[in-house]
């Protein structure tokens, strides 16, 4: 059984002060009563080991490379590059990733997808061991993918709560500690009430499942740059989108503390005319956060969404530039991973080249985390900007 032996992987059932304090009749309201006591005593008996889990993601400088591509969408990655969509290619790709040396110094977490979970690298080390070795926690992604929202205006649902549970439980003892779960809500097909309400509670109970068997969800509200709206009305959309994903939390018992959240930042649309300036996004990003988070949530990781990886990274590190209650910092696939992948190109002879491509980008982030980015030396290609309308994960 492959583990992350850096992280306490066998939680002890002894009752925590905080469950003795919940069970306590005096103390508790009767709507907490009335929760089923096995479910809030499992999840008790993880909810140190998800609070260190989360912290250890969320600690200075560091950040989550998200490289959980479905199989389809890896297969969209590789095609860029001219090669076919075989497991050889994908795990030639991810064993490249998560063996460049030094990594764990800029990566705290990365997000895999099933199939990378379990597998192991060309000289046959498991991929999950590799992560160890960096100090990089590894994560999973457990949605099953976005479909239509039937009665929607041509909006989107997250599948993948069947047998959660179940998946959740063996993720764990194949190494994972975290978790990941992205449903998106769309500007110009709404948002519906349905659709916002679909999103939060799909992510919600997620969330709780996850904490049950150990892992850390990351709570993934995407909204979707495509639009031609200014920034104004992301900010709008979001403040309502936030607020009820935090509502129907709180209504599963889900401990803020145990979670990562994984945003977008309030931009403007991608097809808006005005464009916002890093300030810009981190003024109105920064004010949702104080409006709607809580302090007790360790870490904001925020997504990239097609940003250039040079936008992804200054908008970061203008966040970063006053003191705030959060860990905010960042959890990028394309922003991380694009200049990687075309000085790859496929070839063995690239592998150097493209990994220290990678971990540029990952140094770049680790400053703007902690507000000491300058922005000097980047490459044109990495201010490119990798919007694609629909994009799917
Ligand atoms: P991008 O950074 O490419 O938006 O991807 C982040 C992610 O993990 C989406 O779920």
């Amino acid at each position: 059984m492959a583990t992350a032996s850096f992280i306490k992987s066998s939680p002890i059932l002894e009752k925590s002060a905080w469950l003795q304090r919940r069970s306590l009749p005096f103390t508790t309201p009767a709507s907490r009563r009335s929760l089923p006591s096995r479910s809030v005593a499992v999840r008790a008996s993880y909810a140190d080991e998800l609070v260190k889990t989360a912290k250890l993601i969320a600690s200075p400088g560091r950040g989550i490379l998200a490289m959980d591509e479905s199989n389809a969408t890896c297969g969209k990655r590789l095609a860029s590059i001219g090669l076919e969509n075989t497991e050889e290619n994908r795990k030639a790709y991810r064993t490249l990733l998560v063996s460049a040396p030094g990594l764990g110094d800029y990566i705290s977490g990365a997000i895999l997808f099933e199939e990378t979970l379990y597998q192991s690298t060309a000289d046959g080390e498991k991929i999950v061991d590799v992560l160890g070795k960096q100090k990089i926690v590894p994560g999973i992604k457990v949605d099953k993918g976005l479909v239509p929202l039937a009665g929607s205006n041509g909006e989107s649902w997250c599948q993948g709560l069947d047998g959660l549970a179940a998946r959740s439980a063996a993720f764990y003892q194949q190494g994972a500690r975290f978790a990941k779960w992205r449903t998106v809500v769309s500007i110009p097909n709404g948002p519906s009430a349905l659709a916002v309400k679909e999103a939060a509670w799909g992510l919600a109970r997620y969330s709780a499942i996850s904490q049950e068997n150990g892992l850390v969800p990351i709570v993934e509200p995407e909204i979707l740059l495509d639009g031609e709206h200014g920034i104004e009305r992301t900010f709008e959309v979001a403040q309502r989108v936030w607020a009820e994903v935090f509502c129907y939390l709180a209504e599963n018992g889900v401990l803020f503390e145990g979670i990562l959240l994984k945003p977008s930042m309030v931009t403007p649309g991608a097809e808006c005319k005005d464009k916002a300036t890093p300030q810009q996004v981190a003024d109105y990003t920064l004010k949702l956060l104080h409006r709607r988070i809580t302090p007790a949530v360790p870490g904001i990781m925020f997504l990239s969404g097609g940003q250039s990886e040079v936008e992804a990274t200054l908008n970061l590190n203008a966040m970063n530039q006053r003191p705030n209650p959060w860990h905010v910092s960042f959890s990028y696939a394309r922003a991380l991973q694009n200049t990687c992948l075309k000085t790859w190109g496929g070839l063995p002879e690239n592998v150097d080249a493209a990994q220290h491509a990678l971990l540029v980008r990952a140094r770049a982030n680790s400053l703007a985390q902690l507000g000491m980015y300058t922005g000097e030396g980047e490459s044109e290609e990495s201010k490119e900007g990798m919007y694609v309308k629909n994009y799917s994960y």
